[in-house]
């Protein structure tokens, strides 16, 4: 397994295939993080239940977009831009949670920090300590402001499993959103997630990293008092 440390001086000498899972991934990172607001931001950022709640949803979609910033700045550095990626249509995105076109209930921007940002930091967490060095040093901040999206989300459960009725939009979004999350790892058995392994990249196969998310949160969404879903319902992945 390749264990050096690369700067972005290095980056273009090195081999095709590092160069281009680097890309790759970066990528599909800046991608994903300009993504998040744009399924939520114009719906529900004026429109969130009280004035707490505008702010924190306001700081949230702030991180997401310095976090494209930081994203953007790597590929930058080795001769790459995602700024076509900024005003992208939903469709267009890399991952299917991404290409939803609107969140239609309050519960369901909760269930997205709950859920979906809660990937996003497992993802990043699969940066820690990799081959290149520019991102080693990006990712803590950016994984650290992640924490806080889903904490958001977690307290946001939290009260919407204490009212019948919101529980049971919570539960139905928990429905829409829980095998989404589950396809963000990839597919199980991806040649190119053994090869990001390969260059020190990444810390886990999708199967791996996938199995540590389902770990993480079934628990807290038994401990919420709602049903998880079938694993196997979205099944993309498989
Ligand atoms: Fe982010
Ligand atoms: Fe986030």
């Amino acid at each position: 397994m390749f264990r050096e440390q690369i700067s972005s001086a290095d980056f273009h000498h090195m081999p095709r295939e590092y160069q281009e899972l680097l890309t790759r991934v970066l990528m599909i990172q800046a991608d994903c993080e300009i993504g998040g607001p744009h399924v939520y931001g114009s719906r529900w950022l004026l429109d969130a239940p009280t004035a707490d709640d505008m702010h924190c949803l306001s700081r949230i979609i702030g991180d997401e977009i310095d976090h494209f910033r930081k994203i953007n700045a790597l590929l930058r550095e080795i001769s790459k831009d995602g700024t076509p990626l900024l005003h992208r249509k939903n469709s267009e995105r890399f991952l299917d949670a991404f290409k939803v076109e609107e969140l239609p209930t309050w519960a369901e921007v909760a269930v997205f920090c709950f859920l979906v940002d809660r990937v996003g930091r497992h993802q990043l967490e699969e940066f820690v300590d990799s081959t290149y060095i520019p991102l080693n040093e990006a990712i803590p901040g950016i994984i650290q402001e992640e924490f806080f999206h889903v904490s958001y989300g977690e307290q946001k459960m939290k009260e919407l499993c204490g009212d019948s009725k919101s529980r049971k939009e919570a539960q139905q979004a928990v429905r829409r959103w829980y095998p989404l999350a589950l396809d963000m790892f990839g597919r199980s058995g991806s040649r190119r997630s053994e090869r990001y392994l390969e260059w020190g990249l990444k810390r886990r196969t999708n199967v791996e990293a996938r199995q540590a998310f389902i770990d993480e949160v079934n628990p807290l969404i038994v401990e919420l008092g709602l049903d998880v879903p079938d694993e196997m319902e979205g099944r993309a992945y498989l």
